[in-house]
């Protein structure tokens, strides 16, 4: 039997996650794998997190020169997030020949072609399962069981927090703050919820998924990202009236040498199987032009489902060959990355209540090539009303030249939501 030496970085949620999982399961991963895995370090600011799960305090360690001159230690945990110090740390352990082991989505996609680089330089690997979708091992099936594939699109739900708050807002019929302030008090949502609710979360790992499902680096830089702060009750209401559900969608698609990567709030019609994703559970719905349709299904965040992805991370480096299977140089000069892109929208609109506002709408959008799917209007005052209007697939920028005719439009009160359509 193998015996190994680890360490982690951050005792947090995760860390903390993982370290449960190794200490519970660690005869089972013995008699199972033939390998045994001993938490011999763990780097904090200070000991109160080790104090709080009864770990003695002779792990502690503070000094992370300390920690890469440690022979004893093969491969490091990290879970600290962030960009910083996490990026320092994992570049002095890279170059003192250990392997690293990060749930870091942020300074992946921010930082991995360097990252990556070093690893491969100094003989170690760099493994990062737990940065995406939590406990869904996405990374490795992307990575490891679609060769046979060119992926076609990924569209995913990749935030738990945003879903969460869609949820509760669809099923209880709440406001966006009140949902999140629920969000908040259950621990979903951090306190300051800006990388969750703007999108950040989900476009750093749209970042990682899309330059592993397309062998190519897809900048965090080139994914369009867009939030759900802006959405309404009233978009829930009238989505549902559509027959639809609102997510937070991440999607990436490549058409020959044209990649587009997006983060946004769409429409996803209640037959959808993502509509069906609800809480805070995330979901990976991929298309491969052998394999066909794979949806992947699962917890994306929590100390438990994503130190499931880091132990299975750390098992996989101590016995197997080493790797970093992001990619590396991996980067195709050919790729352009798309500036627009097309979907089907919906618009909510609210107009005066009179004899050819609709006719002058429809008039705009078809100047702009823009061909409306289906038109609702809702019970107005007598003086305004709400239209709800879906297009046809058309072109982003034709859908915002459209937009920004129909709010001058003097007939038109306002432009309330203009929300892509899945
Ligand atoms: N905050 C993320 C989410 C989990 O809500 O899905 C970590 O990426």
């Amino acid at each position: 039997m193998q015996k190994k030496k680890i360490a982690i970085m951050g005792l947090g949620t995760v860390g903390g996650g993982a370290y449960d999982i190794l200490t519970r399961n660690r005869e089972y991963i013995m008699s199972t794998q033939d390998i045994d895995i001993e938490v011999a370090a763990i780097l904090d600011r200070d000991e109160t997190p080790l104090i709080r799960r009864g770990i003695a305090k002779s792990l502690f360690c503070s000094d992370i020169d300390k920690l890469a001159a440690n022979g004893d230690i093969e491969l490091v945990i990290e879970t600290m997030g962030g960009v910083e110090p996490a990026k320092t740390f994992i570049t002095k352990l890279l170059r003192s020949g250990k392997s690293v082991v990060t749930a870091n989505k942020e300074l992946l996609a921010k930082h991995w072609t360097e990252l990556t680089r070093l690893a491969e330089q100094n003989g170690v690997g760099l493994y990062f399962e737990a940065s995406c979708v939590g406990g869904v091992p996405i990374i490795r099936a992307l990575g490891e069981s679609l060769q046979g594939d060119r992926i076609q699109s990924v569209y995913g739900i990749i935030n738990g927090t945003t879903n969460y708050i869609l949820s509760k807002m669809s099923t209880e019929n709440i406001d966006y703050t009140g949902a999140l302030a629920d969000a908040q008090k259950l621990g979903f949502a951090e306190a300051d919820p800006k990388s969750d609710v703007e999108g950040y979360d989900a476009a750093y790992k749209l970042s990682i998924l899309a330059s592993l499902a397309f062998h190519t680096v897809v900048p965090y830089e080139s994914v369009y990202r867009e939030g759900i702060t802006k959405i309404t009750g009233a978009d829930i209401v009238n989505a549902h009236a559509l027959g639809y559900e609102i997510k937070l969608l991440a999607v990436c698609k490549r058409d020959g040498d044209t990649v587009e990567a997006r983060v946004h709030p769409a429409l996803v019609s209640r037959s959808h199987p993502l509509a069906a994703v609800s809480g805070a559970y995330n979901a990976v719905y991929l298309n491969g032009d052998s394999v066909g349709d794979l949806m992947f299904f699962g917890a994306g965040a929590g100390a438990s489902p994503t130190g499931s992805a880091i132990v299975s991370d750390t098992v996989k480096a101590l016995k197997g060959p080493r790797c970093c299977d992001f990619g590396g140089d991996r980067s195709d000069d050919n790729i352009k990355f798309a500036g627009d892109f097309t979907s089907g929208y919906y618009m909510c609109v609210t107009v005066d209540d009179k004899p050819g506002v609709l006719g002058k709408i429809c008039t705009v959008l078809s100047d702009n090539g823009v061909s409306i799917k289906s038109a609702l209007q809702r019970e107005g005052t007598g003086e305004r009303t709400t239209l709800l209007l879906l297009t046809h697939r058309a072109s982003e920028r034709s859908i915002t030249a459209a937009m920004g005719e129909i709010e001058k439009l003097p007939v038109v009160a306002a432009v309330e939501s203009m929300i892509r359509v899945l």
